[in-house]
């Protein structure tokens, strides 16, 4: 493959520590001084990793991941983080699945900007470097590890805060804290990876490293889900997908799955795997390897997910989708109006 031009200038998480049992190393990764504020998502309450975590100079900060997180959310951690300690902590760390690590990516930026996350959702917008991060994913898939974007809801919208400042510092990759995860789980989430992956390598915006890393994400993703691949595998395809979209985007099926997670609060995941089923005009053959996934791993999607819905709510799916655009140009090129018109969106909705 020859590159025609420069692609954009891209920032790719510094230290990474990968292996079984690195929790247990976290000491490594974290600055000398100062103590640590962990978010991490609540389902962890119970189980080892709050001892394993006080090993350490932390508090920690419960975060519920049973919905999407908002900006709000992420304004109010920030005030508990800081009304914790006089000295504001020299490290967050965030441990989860993507909202989770979103979250701690969101709090990291508002320690040291004014205002409301949702003032810093967009592309580029946050002026003053954040408090360092740590990233240590316990649900791979959302590639949330290694790319610069925190999503967040905000009133009628869902949208990431995209930023060099909003990447980890570090990350921690520990396949052990995969075991346990719930069966649907883990292959909604597994399939967010797919879809990035498929998205990057079907799209016009990808450079020669994002298809380098997307390729090789999508055959560990398919050796995890069709063949005999362990969790060490699902966890470096996450990493992967997540870095070969810090250079590439994502296409029509996160556009149409945002309108999901908006209407009817599904997990990013789940929205992912809903509407990607919709999609065989857009992705036919990894539609058809996705089903077979699904099939191996008896995995059942709710159907008709959209019937019911009122005119207002299918509107403001579809303008969701319409925001989109990034991601639909490098899906369908710069003329994705033509192709993906407010018709088309609502008829591709209405088979979810
Ligand atoms: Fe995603």
């Amino acid at each position: 493959m020859t590159t025609p031009t420069a692609f954009r200038l891209f920032k790719q998480v510094p230290r990474i520590l990968f292996g079984r049992g690195a929790l247990d190393r976290l000491g490594e990764l974290l600055p000398a001084q100062g103590w640590t504020a962990c978010v991490v998502d609540a389902v962890h309450r119970e189980g080892p990793i709050p001892a394993r975590l006080a090993a350490h100079d932390v508090e920690v900060f419960w975060f519920d991941a049973a919905h999407e997180p908002s900006t709000d959310q992420v304004d109010a951690m920030a005030a508990l983080v800081r009304a914790a300690r006089a000295e504001g902590p020299s490290a967050i760390l965030g441990l989860g699945g993507g909202a989770a690590m979103d979250v701690a990516k969101g709090v990291s930026v508002m320690l040291t900007n004014p205002g409301s996350a949702s003032d810093y959702q967009g592309w580029d917008l946050v002026p003053h470097p954040a408090v360092f991060k740590l990233g240590v994913p316990s649900l791979a898939g959302s590639g949330a590890e290694a790319s610069r974007t925190a999503v967040f809801f905000s009133g009628d919208r869902k949208f990431g805060i995209n930023s060099d400042h909003s990447m980890f510092d570090a990350i921690l990759l520990d396949p052990e804290l995969l075991a346990g995860v719930p069966a649907d789980q883990r292959f909604h989430s597994g399939m967010d990876c797919f879809i990035h992956c498929v998205e990057a390598v079907t799209g016009t915006m990808a450079s020669p490293l994002a298809h380098a890393h997307a390729g090789k994400a999508l055959e560990l993703c398919e050796a995890v889900f069709l063949g005999e691949g362990s969790d060490d595998d699902l966890m470096v395809a996450s990493y992967m997908g997540g870095c070969s979209i810090v250079n590439s985007e994502v296409g029509v099926a996160h556009a149409l799955s945002y309108g999901l997670s908006l209407e009817l609060g599904l997990r990013h995941g789940l929205a992912n795997c809903i509407a990607f089923d919709a999609l065989d005009a857009f992705y036919g053959a990894h539609v058809e390897t996705f089903r077979r996934m699904m099939a191996r791993h008896a995995i059942v999607l709710p159907r008709g997910v959209t019937r019911g819905m009122d005119r207002p709510a299918i509107a403001r799916m579809v303008a969701m989708a319409l925001r989109m655009e990034r991601p639909l140009v490098n899906a369908l090129g710069e003329d994705w109006r033509a192709v993906l018109t407010p018709e088309r969106i609502e008829a591709l909705y209405a088979r979810m």
